[in-house]
């Protein structure tokens, strides 16, 4: 049996998470698995509840489950609280920064179905495959941050940006070991030519590949990469970066993939994962019925991989979601050259379906 911690969150959170769970029930039904799910509150939900965007309940919870799933977090109205308050530094950098989930994988997939879905030619993101592996409990967004008043009458803010060759060197390693399961291709992207952080990322990363002799690396600018990935996206196989470039980087990646509601994600690092999709709590469409639940079904497919090991069960609902798009079905984000409208659970419910045939 599996202990799952469920934190649906916040905006469109709570209407993903549950297709999520209909997929893994749907595996735990066709391939005789048990999943234990424990909802508990995180974000905004948590802080009008309980006055605290990560109650101590919530990350004893995820401490004694096999893996968390995350919906999303955040809402225009929580973004005047005091910092400590807000559910993005109040709740999900503080859970991610617990459980020691120091590599966040985001595979950037294109789906044959998606083709046409997406803005890009289809010429240039055709097989598109990338794994960006992304620090995630270092770098800017945990550093000391703070402001000072100027004697101009104005004021100053600082935000700190460090980076130990310790944390450098475990996140590299993670990256190095992945391109050498794939295509043995790993791009490891800094600043260099700027910043220090980044001259000591480029160090480190080129001492380590001493012992990946297999792997080929090379290293380019995080400006050049961001123009790269839209120039030309098959170059890439494996990518590893700091935590603020990452955050940046996946959100252009998922433009290949037809839109970021295709983009999913695995924290890795600690005793237990945490698997969420990479895109936030858009509250621009929440309770509209409108989300796409595929970033967070092929979530779920990488808790089945990563903590479950059940390979074949992450495979059968990558699967699944290709039949499903394959066939034309399409939340409005996918729709740019039409298909067959469906909500939020129905696209679900065509999911579980081709999981079940
Ligand atoms: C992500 C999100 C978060 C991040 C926000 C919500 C704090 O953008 O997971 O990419 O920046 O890490
Ligand atoms: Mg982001």
């Amino acid at each position: 049996m599996f202990k799952i911690a469920v934190l649906p969150g916040d905006g469109i959170g709570v209407e993903i998470v549950p297709e999520a769970i209909k997929a893994l029930e749907a595996i735990a039904q066709k391939y005789g698995h048990e999943f234990q799910f424990t909802e508990a509150l995180v974000g905004g939900a948590a802080y009008d509840t309980t006055g605290t965007p990560l109650p101590v309940e919530t990350l004893d919870l995820c401490k004694a489950s096999d893996a968390v799933l995350l919906g999303a977090i955040g809402a225009p109205k929580y973004d005047t609280l005091p910092v400590h308050l807000r559910p993005e530094v109040g709740a999900l950098l503080p859970l991610r920064k617990e459980l020691q989930l120091f590599a966040n994988l985001r595979p950037c997939i294109l789906f044959p179905g998606l083709l046409a879905a997406s803005t890009l030619k289809e010429e240039v993101i055709s097989g598109v495959d990338i794994l960006v592996v992304r620090e995630l409990t270092g770098g800017l967004y945990f550093g000391d941050r703070f402001r000072e008043a100027t004697p101009d009458g104005g004021q100053k803010a600082t935000d700190i940006l460090s980076y130990s060759t310790y944390e450098i060197e475990r996140i590299a390693r993670f990256a190095f070991e992945a391109a050498g399961a794939r295509r043995g291709k790993l791009c490891s992207v800094d600043k260099a030519n700027v910043i220090e952080t980044s001259r000591l990322w480029r160090e480190t990363v080129t001492e380590l590949a001493k012992e990946y002799p297999q792997v080929e690396l090379t290293h380019m600018y995080v400006d050049n990469c961001s123009m790269q990935l839209i120039r030309n996206p098959r170059q890439f196989d494996v990518i590893v970066t700091e935590n603020m470039f990452g955050d940046i980087l996946t959100d252009e990646a998922s433009m290949l993939t037809g839109s970021i509601g295709m983009l999913p994600s695995a924290s890795i690092g600690g005793q237990v994962s945490l698997y969420e999709p990479s895109h936030g709590s858009a509250p621009d469409i929440a309770g509209q019925k409108k989300a796409n639940p595929l970033a967070t079904i092929l979530s779920v497919a990488m808790m089945l991989r990563y903590t479950c090991k059940l390979e074949n069960e992450a495979q059968a609902i990558e699967n699944a979601v290709r039949t499903v798009l394959a066939a034309g079905y399409r939340t409005p984000d996918l729709m740019e050259q039409g298909g067959t409208p469906v909500s939020t659970v129905e696209m679900g419910d065509k999911v579980v379906e081709a999981i079940l045939k």
